[in-house]
């Protein structure tokens, strides 16, 4: 996502595609004044090519593209998912994981049939949150939320793999969350707040 300076009103502009994404920002950030956009609505912005090997790199990548092309502040993030019975995978490549225009539906049941018979079902969610302005140094938040991978798809809320990512404490997959109740606990709600803390302390 992207600031971009106004007096009269505070614009980010998210630098994704992803609706689900966008709308998590929408419900975090609008309560705090902030107007935000997604990236479709920054003209000739070039495509991003996100090749960097950590969820930090590629969030700094994105901002920075950001910031270089338009000569403005840029908040972008990157985030993802980690099986830890897959060795972290997909990670870095959540988004492209069986193929990046390949519904979720379809992953989310390719992810169950491979962890039939594994007993450790613990994964994470990963968000990095980078800023970066021009001239300076970019500044990375960096947060995450413990999961297990469900038995069974539950739930219509949320995003990706929500459906067969269960949190424990609440006893509910993500997608059987509300908006609220998954930005109190999520890896990019807690990232937003540590940004929004640093953004304040700025002011
Ligand atoms: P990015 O746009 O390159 O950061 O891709 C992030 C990808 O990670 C998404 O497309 C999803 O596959 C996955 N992901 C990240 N956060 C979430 C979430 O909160 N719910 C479900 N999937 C997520």
């Amino acid at each position: 996502m992207v600031a971009m300076k106004n007096t009269e009103e505070k614009v980010i502009v998210v630098a994704s595609t992803n609706q689900g994404k966008i709308r998590e920002f929408r419900s975090m950030l609008e309560p705090e004044g902030y107007t935000v956009k997604s990236l479709a609505d920054l003209k000739d912005m070039p495509e991003i090519e996100e090749n960097g090997t950590t969820f930090a790199e590629n969030a700094v990548i994105k901002a920075q593209s950001v910031t270089d092309f338009y000569g403005i502040e840029a908040i972008s993030d990157d985030s993802g998912l980690e099986i830890d019975a897959f060795d972290r995978q997909p990670g870095v490549h959540s988004a492209r994981y069986l193929g990046h225009d390949t519904p979720y539906s379809y992953k989310n049941q390719v992810i169950l049939e491979k962890m039939k018979g594994i007993e450790n079902r613990t994964c994470r969610y990963v968000c990095a949150i980078a800023w970066t302005a021009p001239g300076r140094e970019p500044a990375v938040f960096e947060d995450t939320v413990e999961c297990e991978i469900a038995y069974e798809p539950r739930g219509n809320n949320g995003f990706g793999y929500d459906p067969i990512i269960w949190y424990p404490p609440f006893h509910k997959t993500m997608a059987e969350m509300t908006d609220e109740e998954k930005n109190s606990i999520s890896h990019r709600g807690k990232a937003i707040r540590k940004l929004e803390a640093w953004m304040d302390e700025r002011k």
